[in-house]
């Protein structure tokens, strides 16, 4: 088989949060696909990094008081113990912060202004005169222009979903601060003019990405529109890289971070005495990107033509893969499903997500469900019962009755065991595909055969009356779950290293399919998995769960105590009663107040104050509606007039109260229960 040289690469997590398990969709099945090259015994390289460059992360620094260094360096350490924990094996994990990185960019950029696809443009940005620095959209909020929501984005509304320019919201406020209203300034940035790339692009698209995501994609090449340049270049302060010969200015952090790619691959060529270029620009050797899909338009259009601009070669094939749902919901904190890498390593075993991640993941862009019940049931039943059952039955029955030691394998396990070589090169095609879910599927099958023979020999029964024939339904049962182990091993690598010291065996490589074990001893049997039980789940979900934001006064606020207790008679004194408003309009000369003309049915007419004029800017809403009055409070004379009763409402803020409807309406009148 000839030996490809490949190299494969993750997303770059950003420093300024921790790893999830959304983010393990990605970085496991990257994975599961290296294991499997290597193991295949391909020259295979996997590398990644923090993406630490940005405004978030330095806003982020100012806030905790430290360094954007400091938070890196501290995010680093987190984000490196996470993967490792789950048995993630990068063959180098970097930084984007890197004297490599930094050279790189620079020598891109200077290739790019040499080739003519940089232009300089001024624009009007906005700035925060307090914390002196220009502000990206997403750092200014105020008021939508379209539906008047307050506290949006200053590019979008979460509430209405409009889309606008800071500029347009007229309440604007930096959100750095909290207080500065932003100013207008122009500065020159510098843009990568992507339109110079439109006939290179989507033939480059039809060959290096999945046709469905091409597609998508070359909706941006409308023949009359033309391909919007992209603003490379931050003022400063930022933290970043500044652009050689251009003071003040840095590079747009998602400049620098796929060139972090190339990067960590230097230092891993540096550290290793390999020739960068016979890795990275070589024709001969693979190069592969997996992004999810919310990043593809800087994957597959500003990656590839800046590259191609920049006399590099670029990635042979980018894998987009769709995002994580928690039972069939997007990962939620309320629902406790936002669930930190390291909250689960604290309830669970990895190898039960990375197996659980296998059977979901395959190679479309379509969404991954986490559905926390179907994961139990699928790790319990199948990983446990079907698959390791195999060999604890096998193992442990071996060591207590027949001393540890192979013997031979019978005839029907010489045929099975043909049976499960035959799929061999199916399951590789499925990994090479990327077709991770066949993997257990077939895996499964294999195993629900092994357990059919299994039973069938009885060899609980047999042990006590013959030993030797025992002896090779156990050796031929372990040889089958051998087989198993080898083909799980990219998914399961902790768990195929244990099974290999079971056997006494070398770490598997795919050749290892070709020898069988007989006549010898095998170690004691260590357990390979245990069953999931609900409750660890359960307090998975409990442990990660965020309580929505209580309101920020009542934070700020203790509850005011509560006043003097009353009895049930004092309650059933106060006398409501269904009132119907006739009309109601704002009292002139007051801004709280307004006026109801009610209607009590029998009871007569009244005229009600009610102090809710900033819930009801426009009174008249109320016109016509049933509400619930106190009809035996005594009247009160105020200064504009009499107020005979008063309106039953509720709220949080004095202009969010909503008057109290009788439910199931009534007549005018009825008393309330
Ligand atoms: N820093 C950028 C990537 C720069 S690559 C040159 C970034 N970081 S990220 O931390 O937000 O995401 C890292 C990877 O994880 C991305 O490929 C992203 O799509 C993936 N995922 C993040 N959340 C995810 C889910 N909830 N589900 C699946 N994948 C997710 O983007
Ligand atoms: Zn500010």
């Amino acid at each position: 088989m000839q030996k490809r040289r490949i190299v494969v690469t993750s997303a770059l997590p950003y420093a300024n949060g921790d790893i999830h398990i959304g983010h393990l969709v990605e970085y496991l099945q990257t994975d599961f696909w290296v294991r499997f090259q290597k193991m295949r015994g391909h020259e295979c390289v996997y590398v990644c990094a923090d993406d630490t460059h940005g405004t978030p992360i330095m806003i982020r620094a100012r806030k905790d008081g430290i360094t954007p260094e400091q938070l890196i360096e501290a995010s680093y350490a987190r984000h490196t113990k996470d993967f490792a924990d789950f048995e993630i094996a990068f063959d180098n994990y970097y930084t984007t912060h890197s004297p490599e990185n930094r050279d790189f960019c620079a020598t891109i950029f200077k290739r790019l202004e040499k080739n003519n696809a940089i232009f300089y443009k001024d624009v009007p940005q906005l700035y925060c005169p307090h914390d002196k620095m220009f502000l990206p959209d997403r750092f200014v909020r105020g008021t939508c222009p379209s539906c008047g929501a307050a506290d949006q984005y200053g590019d979008s509304c979460e509430k209405c979903g409009a889309t606008y320019a800071p500029a347009d919201m007229k309440d604007a406020r930096c959100a750095v601060c909290g207080k500065a209203t932003p100013e207008v300034r122009n500065s020159e940035h510098i843009f990568f003019n992507l339109e110079l790339f439109r006939n290179y692009l989507p033939a480059w698209l039809e060959k290096h990405v999945a046709p469905d995501v091409a597609n998508k994609l070359l909706e941006w090449f409308a023949p009359d529109v033309k391909l919007l340049p992209w603003d490379i270049s931050r003022d400063a302060p930022y933290f970043g890289f500044e652009i050689p010969d251009h003071p003040g200015k840095f590079f747009y952090v998602w400049l620098d971070a796929p060139v972090g790619y190339m990067a960590s691959l230097l230092n891993w060529c540096l550290k290793n005495d390999k020739k960068f270029d016979r890795w990275w620009n070589n024709p001969d050797a693979e190069l592969y990107h997996f992004i999810g899909k919310d990043i593809v338009r800087f994957h597959c259009l500003f990656w590839p033509a800046m590259l191609h601009a920049s006399d590099f070669k670029g990635p042979d094939q980018v894998f987009v893969h769709g995002f994580l749902t928690v039972n069939g919901e997007k990962m939620s904190k309320s629902r406790g499903t936002f669930i930190n890498a390291r909250t689960y390593l604290e309830h669970l075993d990895p190898a039960y997500l990375r197996y659980y991640y296998a059977c979901k993941i395959n190679n479309t862009t379509d969404d991954v469900d986490l559905n926390l019940d179907d994961f139990a049931l699928r790790v319990n039943s199948d990983l446990v019962g079907k698959i390791t059952n195999l060999a604890s039955r096998g193992a442990q029955m071996l060591h207590k009755s027949l001393d540890g030691r192979l013997g031979e394998m019978d005839a029907k396990g010489r045929a099975l065991l043909q049976e499960f070589l035959a799929r061999a090169e199916t399951i590789a095609g499925h990994y090479e595909a990327r077709r991770f879910s066949q993997v257990p599927v077939e895996v499964c099958h294999l195993a629900d055969a092994a357990n059919e023979y299994f039973d069938a020999a009885q060899p609980w029964k047999t042990v006590k009356t013959d030993p030797e024939t025992t002896r090779k339904t156990l050796t031929s049962i372990l040889n089958l779950f051998r087989i198993l182990a080898i083909y799980l091993q990219p998914v399961l690598p902790r768990y195929a290293e244990k099974v290999a010291k079971l056997f006494g065996d070398e770490p598997y490589t795919w050749d290892s399919l070709q020898t069988t074990l007989e006549n010898r001893a095998i170690a004691p049997y260590e357990y390979l998995a245990v069953r999931v039980l609900p409750e660890q789940v359960v307090a998975m979900v409990e442990k990660s769960r965020v309580a929505p934001p209580a309101d920020k006064q009542a934070i700020e606020k203790p509850a005011p105590p509560l006043k003097t207790e009353i009895d049930i008679a004092a309650f059933g004194d106060i006398d409501l009663r269904v009132a119907r408003v006739e009309k109601a309009e704002p009292v002139e000369g007051s801004d709280k107040l307004i006026r109801l003309a009610i209607d009590l049915g029998p009871l007569g007419k009244r005229t009600i104050f009610s102090g809710i004029r900033a819930s009801y800017p426009d009174p008249s809403a109320l016109d016509g509606s049933l509400i619930v009055i106190v009809a035996n409070l005594k009247p009160r004379k105020m200064r504009f007039g009499l107020s005979e009763g008063m309106v039953l409402s509720a709220g949080f803020d004095h202009d969010k109260l909503r008057v109290i409807a009788p439910v199931g309406g009534g007549n005018p009148g009825d008393p309330v229960s």
